[in-house]
């Protein structure tokens, strides 16, 4: 996924500031909120990427969970979730995760207010 694509985010209503680039390392993840939803950003082979926050299989905070390149486990069942695209790597969750478009500008990481 691109990471800029010119984007200015200040400028632009449609992204909200999550966190400082250097505040998310390789695998970390980072929970905030858009609303009333939950979002986990992560970054993932040197990419920062945006799923819902919650586990699509039960109630269970992915932000607990772990990032291994880009593959994201709950903490709750385990399964794993691709988070570049949301996608069940493997289950129990059959789901996949809702997926918002995340970028990095000025040094900050940008989540989309729009999913996909
Ligand atoms: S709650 Fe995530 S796998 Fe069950």
């Amino acid at each position: 996924m691109p990471q800029s694509e010119g984007i200015d985010p200040v400028l632009n209503d449609a992204y909200m500031y999550v966190c400082s680039s250097s505040e998310l390392e390789e695998d970390d993840l980072f929970e905030c909120e858009i609303g009333t939803e939950t979002i986990v950003v992560g970054r993932g082979e040197a990419n920062v990427y945006a799923v819902q926050g919650i586990c699509s299989h039960a109630h269970a905070e992915l932000v607990d969970g772990e990032l291994d390149g880009t593959c994201l486990t709950c903490p709750l069942h385990f399964a794993c979730f691709d988070i570049r695209d949301g996608s069940v790597l493997e289950g129990p969750a059959e789901a996949p995760l809702q997926v918002y478009k995340a970028i990095e500008a000025d040094g900050s990481v940008w989540v989309s207010k729009e999913r996909g």
